[in-house]
């Protein structure tokens, strides 16, 4: 059994040690926002907070998460209300969807650290993440655009809440 927090909720799960953490977000634990691209951390779509950090869940064993603090897509803000949401809708951004919630995740962390960029700074920031629709310069003009309009305090992953949740089920 592992113990971790996830979204604000802590969660046991029963699986085995190396089992990567992108398949218990998806199969345990039903948060279906973290995609599946390549599965050897090289398109950036299952991308996930570690405490803040994001880290490509394909290539992270569940082990590894034991007692830290993830944040998913879905725990981003409870109703679409983050500056990179807002940036993104109002940019249009997605084509057909399948990259970005990892993009989201990568710009938001990206953000907490660097809140005022400079346009080779978020290129830089987001190269290691692939769009087969092409959707890059609508990334960066979101990215711009929720730096321009939010404070920095208010990009990056919400804090941990205290609510418990016991997750069983066969390891793989
Ligand atoms: S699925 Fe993890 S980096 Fe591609
Ligand atoms: S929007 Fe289709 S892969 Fe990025």
């Amino acid at each position: 059994m592992t113990t971790f927090t996830i979204n604000g909720r802590s969660v046991d799960v029963a699986a085995e040690p190396d089992t990567p953490l992108l398949w218990v977000i998806r199969e345990h634990l039903k948060l279906t926002g973290t995609k599946f691209g390549c599965g050897i951390a090289q398109c950036g779509a299952c991308t996930v907070h570690v405490d803040g950090a994001p880290v490509r869940s394909c290539q992270t064993a569940l082990e590894s998460v034991a007692g830290r603090k993830i944040t998913t897509i879905e725990g981003l803000s409870a109703n679409s209300s983050h500056p990179l949401q807002k940036a993104w809708i109002a940019e249009q951004v997605p084509q057909c969807g399948y990259c970005q919630s990892g993009q989201i995740m990568e710009a938001a962390a990206f953000l907490a650290k660097n809140p005022r960029p400079t346009r080779a700074e978020i290129v830089q920031a987001m190269d290691g993440h692939i769009c087969r629709c092409g959707t890059y310069s609508r990334i960066i003009r979101a990215i711009e655009r929720a730096a321009k309009e939010a404070p920095g305090e208010a990009i990056g992953s919400p804090g941990a809440h205290k609510v418990s949740l016991t997750i069983g089920g066969p390891a793989r």
